[in-house]
């Protein structure tokens, strides 16, 4: 377990600037940012039918760049423009499945929008008019193995008797979606609790007694969140670096299979917690004297706190995958500005590079994860990488654009439409995260 897990991560990146103080030009406004995310991340789908239109409603939008300060701690550098992975990243001989390339394949999708009830609207693209289908014809092909199909029978039959756990944002909620309506096309689950906002959900597949929860934890940390359904803050956010999320730690002892993945949410204004004392905030409010620390700082500290969690043996009782956060593919523009993602097929390695923040995102998850595999390793835990970022890079054709909305030029064809580039069309190139689960289910 210790050599599957200690690959090096470190080696993927060129040598790392070693200036202390970072400042990137992110072109967005802070208050954007903050609502960017919400918009995006934050609408469930079986919320009572919210109007489409106001998507937007918040007087305080500029578009003036600004300067986002990212740390004044020097742990974080920010890895140069090229991030280049090594091609041949391999462990023992053992086929990386993260690492290849898309291929046509006819199968097409395991199911439609009117076989699966589970897609959310927002995501269901089919239904919503998107007139093109070629990106549904992809499988994921890693280099030097084959991956095959996730078999949804044998993959109900596998995890017979147990439960398993989504943790994390909306992103974990596109991904449930497409989970459920894969192994609903053997049996169909039933709906069997909903909080309020249907963000925490949980399903049963009765004749196979599987329980899948996803729970919504868009930190993982606790937080106090001042927002409305439309995603417009009152307020900050208060995020408490050193608290764990009470909305998934009192379940994730219950589950024999956990993936958990946040990310995009740590981008957001707030004030930093520790010991219920200010230590400074990311995007801070003008009016207040804090120090901005960074969302790079709050991000790994957090993932630090919950990576230390999940090792320790007492709190953990199954299998753990952490999922890597993954990539938008806003072009010509953010998603404020007439950014789109209008392609019709995966891009070749390359093509794409990850955009500043992402990048981020990601050396600190893979940082943190390799010092966690060793703890778990130690300890016993069961902790897989489930490094879906990189095939997700390749797919800026899944994402549903304007088909966010119903039938979004139907009344105007030259409608002016915000764009939904960083969630993904179901059915659509998530659905092989599935093929991977099983990969790693099964062959260990
Ligand atoms: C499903 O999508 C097809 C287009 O791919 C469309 O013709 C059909 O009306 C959709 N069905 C529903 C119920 O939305
Ligand atoms: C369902 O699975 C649980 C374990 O998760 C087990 O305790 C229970 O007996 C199972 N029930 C049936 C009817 O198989
Ligand atoms: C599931 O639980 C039932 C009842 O406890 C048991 O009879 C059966 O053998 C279990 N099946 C598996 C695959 O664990
Ligand atoms: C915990 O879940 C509840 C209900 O789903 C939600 O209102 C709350 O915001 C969540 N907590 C955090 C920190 O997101
Ligand atoms: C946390 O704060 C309390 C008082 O607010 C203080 O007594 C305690 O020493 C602090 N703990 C740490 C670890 O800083
Ligand atoms: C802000 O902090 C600086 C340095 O700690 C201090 O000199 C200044 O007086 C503070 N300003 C306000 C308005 O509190
Ligand atoms: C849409 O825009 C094109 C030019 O880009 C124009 O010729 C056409 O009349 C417009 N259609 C509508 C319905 O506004």
């Amino acid at each position: 377990m210790v050599k599957k897990m200690a690959y090096n991560w470190k080696s993927w990146w060129r040598p790392l600037h070693k200036n202390n103080y970072l400042v990137i030009k992110l072109g967005v406004s802070v208050l954007l940012v903050g609502l960017a995310f919400t918009l995006l991340f934050n609408r469930s789908s079986d919320f009572p039918p919210i109007s489409d239109t106001p998507f937007l409603q918040n007087p305080h939008i500029s578009e003036s760049p600004v300067n986002s300060i990212v740390s004044q701690q020097n742990s974080d550098q920010i890895p140069p423009q090229e991030n280049e992975r090594e091609e041949s990243f391999e462990s023992e001989g053992k086929c990386n499945i993260f690492r290849g390339d898309w291929v046509p394949d006819e199968a097409g999708p395991f199911y439609t929008n009117t076989s699966c009830s589970h897609i959310e609207t927002h995501q269901n693209c089919m239904k919503n008019g998107r007139p093109d289908t070629d990106y549904l014809y992809w499988r994921w092909k890693p280099h030097g193995c084959d991956l095959t199909r996730v078999d949804p029978k044998k993959f109900l039959e596998f995890v017979r008797n147990k439960s398993w756990g989504f943790i994390g944002d909306s992103i974990s909620r596109n991904h449930v979606q497409s989970f459920l309506c894969v192994l609903s096309t053997v049996e169909k689950a039933k709906e069997v609790y909903h909080d309020e906002s249907y963000k925490s959900r949980r399903w049963f597949f009765p004749s196979h007694n599987f329980t899948v929860s996803v729970l919504w934890a868009p930190f993982l940390a606790k937080a106090e969140i001042f927002e409305d359904m439309n995603g417009v803050s009152s307020s900050e956010i208060k995020l408490h670096l050193d608290i764990l999320d009470k909305n998934w730690t009192e379940q994730y002892n219950t589950f024999d299979y956990t993936i958990f993945s946040v990310g995009k949410w740590f981008i957001k204004t707030a004030i930093y917690y520790e010991n219920d004392t200010i230590l400074g905030c990311h995007h801070c409010p003008q009016a207040k004297n804090f120090t901005d620390l960074g969302f790079n700082f709050a991000y790994r500290k957090v993932m630090r706190n919950v990576f230390n969690y999940i090792t320790t043996k007492s709190s953990t009782k199954g299998v753990i995958f952490y999922r890597t956060s993954t990539p938008d593919h806003f072009e010509g523009g953010e998603w404020f500005s007439g950014g789109s993602c209008k392609r019709k097929f995966p891009s070749k390695k390359g093509e794409f590079e990850l955009n500043e923040l992402v990048r981020i995102l990601r050396e600190i998850e893979l940082d943190e994860f390799e010092k966690a595999s060793f703890k778990a390793s130690e300890n016993g835990v069961s902790l897989r990488l489930f490094d879906v970022n990189p095939m997700s890079l390749l797919r800026p054709d899944g994402h549903p654009g304007p088909y966010r909305f119903y039938q979004p030029f139907a009344e105007d064809k030259n409608a002016t439409v915000i764009n939904d580039c960083l969630h993904w069309c179901l059915p659509g190139p998530i659905d092989s995260w599935n093929d991977l689960l099983m990969d790693m289910l099964l062959n260990g």
